[in-house]
This record gives structure tokens, C-alpha cells and sequence, in this order.
């Protein structure tokens, strides 16, 4: 076992994902990063360009092949880490999908409520599963530095998007997960987050960027600009950090401030 703390992020071949490797790769930390896209072959994109970034800041970088809604699979993602690192310090859920089309929720098709939810909730309740039983049994033997599992949630857990419901159930379902998480693991003394990214400027909002250019102009964020993979980053690194021991079952915004109610 390394004298490193390690972090699992899911979904880390690119955008926030990617940034919360990064982030955690400055702070010190030994990075397994998990993805569904997996290329060796592609060393300026994915997981291998983000292995020789991470590997720039002189800590290890695992690439893990991965499909987090394949729950059979879950087993083998961890026994990689573990092979590899010989624990998980920090798990980070970021792994998460959008409907592949924006539909009303009066149109919203069980295919694509299912697509959603075995990604962002299914896949990630269960694997959070697997790796928090692990970490339970290293936590036991005094092996992990400030122990913690961190969901990355969304705004949309409480704000109504009527073209995306899925993904807003996706993510309010979420939330409670973590909360439970959070409940179950304080005799372990393991503690559990949410952070709730607003927008940010990703692939996954790539298609709807003109529309919230505009309306991140005329103030619907009120900090007037996008959030950056690296917004988020660094408040895993806070969290991570162990700054925050005495706050199990935090849920924290990443947006610019959406959260206040103005008149
Ligand atoms: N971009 C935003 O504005 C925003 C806002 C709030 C929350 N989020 C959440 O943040 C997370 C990351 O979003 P993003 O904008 O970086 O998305 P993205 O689409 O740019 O990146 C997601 C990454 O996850 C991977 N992935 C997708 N399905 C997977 C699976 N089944 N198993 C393993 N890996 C998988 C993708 O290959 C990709 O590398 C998601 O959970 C998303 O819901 C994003």
C-alpha cells in the first residue's frame, strides 16, 4: 500500500471528472480513474492524455476500463484499483449521463428513463455499494487517510427541468443516496458529500451552450459565467482534504450562485 492517499473518480476521461483528477493529482493524491470511453491506442484524449497530465504532478495514475451501469462488471473495476493501489481513500461518483434527447416531461420515453437512471443512480448506488464495504473493512485496520465517498449530484436534484425529467429524478434520487450513505457510514467513521455542480462547461453541455451563453449573459448565474471542471475540482480536493471532518451529509453547491433566491 502507498503512503498516497488514492481517489477513484468514475467518469474521469473527461470533462468534470477529468478536472477533479487533476485537481486531486496537485493536492497529492494517487488517481484511479474509471471510464466507459477507453482507447490506449488515443494518447491525446480520454484517460491516456489524462494519465500523462496526472503523471506530471509526480503522483501514479490508474486507467480503469469501465462501465459503472454494468453491475456485474463492478467487481473486477475494483479489484483492478485494488491490485494496483491496495485501497480506495476517496471515492468520487461522478460518472453521470444526460437523456440522449431533451424531451417534455409529458413525452418522456421508459427507454430513455431507464438509459438515465441505470447510469446516475443504479450503477452508481451499487458500485458506492461494493467500494464502501471495502473501505469499511481498510478504515477497521487504520489503512485510510480522511476516508470519504463524494457524490456528484446536480443542481437538477432540486431545480425542475420539464425537458430532462429523468435526469432530475436521476439526480433527486441520488441525493438521498448519499444522504443514507452518509447516515450509515458515521459509525465508520467514514464521511459521505453531495456536491450539486450548476453549469458547467463540458461535452455534456456542449449542445446547449449558446442558449446558456445567452442566459448566463442576462443573469441567470449570478457570479455571469460558466462553472469549469476545475470549479468542482477543487472542492473535491477541499472535501477530500479532510477540511470538512465534521460535516458528514454536506450538500454543497458549485454554481455561481444559483442556490440564492433573489427578487
Ligand atoms: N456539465 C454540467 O453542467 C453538469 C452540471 C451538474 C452536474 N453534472 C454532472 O457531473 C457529472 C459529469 O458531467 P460532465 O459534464 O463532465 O459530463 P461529460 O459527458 O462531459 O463526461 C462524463 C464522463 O463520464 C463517462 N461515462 C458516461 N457513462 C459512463 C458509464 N456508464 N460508466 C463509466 N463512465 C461513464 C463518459 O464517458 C465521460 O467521460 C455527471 O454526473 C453530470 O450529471 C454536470
Amino acid at each position: 500500500m502507498g503512503e498516497k492517499p488514492v481517489v477513484l473518480v468514475t467518469g474521469a476521461g473527461r470533462g468534470i471528472g477529468r478536472g477533479i483528477a487533476i485537481s486531486c493529482a496537485e493536492a497529492g493524491f494517487d488517481v484511479a480513474g474509471v471510464d466507459i470511453l477507453y482507447d490506449p491506442a488515443n494518447k491525446d484524449s480520454g484517460l491516456f492524455e489524462l494519465q500523462r497530465k496526472v503523471e506530471e504532478q509526480k503522483v501514479s495514475f490508474l486507467p480503469v476500463q469501465g462501465d459503472i451501469s454494468a453491475l456485474h462488471d463492478h467487481e473486477r473495476i475494483l479489484k483492478e484499483i485494488l491490485d494496483f493501489y491496495g485501497k480506495v481513500d476517496v471515492l468520487v461518483n461522478n460518472a453521470g449521463i444526460a437523456p440522449e434527447k431533451r424531451r417534455d416531461v409529458l413525452t418522456t420515453t421508459a427507454d430513455s428513463f431507464d438509459r438515465v437512471i441505470s447510469v446516475n443512480t443504479r450503477g452508481t448506488f451499487f458500485l458506492t455499494q461494493r467500494v464502501a464495504v471495502q473501505m469499511i473493512e481498510h478504515s477497521k485496520k487504520g489503512c485510510l487517510k480522511n476516508p470519504c465517498i463524494i457524490f456528484i449530484s446536480s443542481i437538477s436534484a432540486e431545480v425542475s427541468s420539464p425537458s430532462r425529467a429523468e435526469y432530475c429524478i436521476s439526480k433527486a434520487a441520488l441525493s438521498q443516496a448519499a444522504k443514507i450513505f452518509a447516515d450509515r457510514l458515521t459509525e465508520f467513521a467514514i464521511n459521505v458529500y453531495e456536491l450539486r455542480p450548476g453549469i458547467i462547461q463540458t461535452d455534456m453541455t456542449a449542445p446547449v451552450k449558446e442558449k446558456y451563453d445567452k442566459l448566463i449573459k442576462e443573469g441567470l448565474v449570478p457570479q455571469r459565467r460558466w462553472g469549469f471542471p476545475e470549479d468542482v475540482g477543487k472542492a473535491v480536493v477541499a472535501l477530500a482534504g479532510g477540511f470538512f471532518s465534521y460535516s458528514t451529509g454536506l450538500v454543497l453547491e458549485i454554481s455561481g450562485g444559483m442556490n440564492i433566491r433573489h427578487l
